[in-house]
């Protein structure tokens, strides 16, 4: 195998983490290794996608994973265009693929897409040539963050298997989960998901995680606490009595921190409901990598553009 097969995606889009081979992801951590150190120079930008156009679609709300994949097209020299569900013909009753073929029409190389409904990414593969990215889809998978938290553990720690990570609260609306869970197990990572017993779904035991419904236990265990924001509107049911109930039992702050007996490193995916699942004490201490995350993000992106957009364009 060559130095080009070597580096080379099997896959053509990025949908999900189940499905993604391990090689892949070994590509794509080496890779955003190798982008990380260019983002510390003074002059960031690479002309690696300098033909390649983006179109960034965002029908849900989005800070973190929006502003990172245009600053990540932008170091790559692409062309990018964002677009909204919000103030789009969408509004009018324009059809998903209607709306992506009519953006395909005027010569975009490449869709990012975020979207509310389970499999959008998916469906929309089955249509258009053009590497699509999930950017999240409903309750699924948000394979990108599952990379950028995996990334920011390899950094952390050096390694991933045999590391055991807990996945804390809203398991059962989390695509963060689900990939995290996904990509750490590929891995080699251990991994408990701690909530409520309404919020963990039921068969989760099936993905190869153990369950846990004791914080403090579950922390004393881990090296690694990933804690996920409680996803108010995605439960048109009440999962938790209250969110001070919650926060007494599955948050946490400096006091429960101090009382473990050993040191852990804390995560959260953003956007964090400070005082829910983490107080500020806890968020902005130097045992949180929250702003490591973030700031990987933009690496991790550049490495799945700059893979997929060079597969594309040597077919
Ligand atoms: N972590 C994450 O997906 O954050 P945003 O919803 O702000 O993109």
């Amino acid at each position: 195998m060559n130095n080009t097969e070597k580096s080379t995606l099997t896959v053509n889009n990025l949908l999900d983490i189940r499905t993604l081979p391990l090689s892949d992801i070994q590509i794509l951590l080496e890779t955003a290794k190798s982008f990380k150190e260019i983002l510390q120079r003074p002059n960031k930008k690479v002309p690696a996608l300098r033909d390649v156009c983006v179109a960034n679609l965002f029908f849900e709300n989005s800070t973190r994973t929006r502003i990172s994949f245009e600053l990540a097209e932008k170091r790559l020299s692409a062309d990018t265009v964002n677009f909204s569900a919000s103030g789009s013909s969408v509004k009018k009753g324009e059809t998903l693929l209607d709306t992506v073929n009519n953006i395909l029409a005027m010569k975009v190389d490449m869709i990012v897409i975020r979207h509310e409904q389970n499999g959008a990414p998916h469906f929309l593969s089955q249509y258009i040539s053009v590497p699509i990215i999930n950017a999240g889809d409903g309750t699924h998978e948000h394979p990108t963050q599952g990379l950028l938290d995996a990334f920011s553990l390899l950094e952390k720690f050096g390694y991933i298997k045999g590391l055991k990570i807990a996945i804390i609260g809203d398991i059962l609306h989390s695509r963060v989960a689900r990939s995290n869970i996904y990509l750490l197990k590929k891995m080699g990572a251990e991994i408990t998901v701690c909530g409520p017993p309404t919020l963990i779904p039921n068969h989760i035991h099936e993905m190869g995680v153990n369950v846990s419904y004791q914080l403090m236990e579950t922390l004393e265990w881990c090296d690694a606490a990933n804690f996920l924001r409680i996803q108010l509107e995605r439960q048109n049911i009440k999962y938790v009595p209250s969110l001070r109930e919650y926060s007494y039992l599955y948050g946490l702050d400096i006091k429960k921190f101090k009382s473990l007996k050993k040191n852990i490193t804390i995560l959260h995916p953003g956007p964090i409901n400070r005082g829910v699942e983490l107080s500020s004490d806890i968020a902005d201490s130097e045992h949180a990598i929250i702003l490591n995350q973030v700031e990987n993000g933009v690496a991790m992106r550049m490495a799945v553009l700059y893979l997929l957009g060079q597969k594309y364009k040597s077919h």
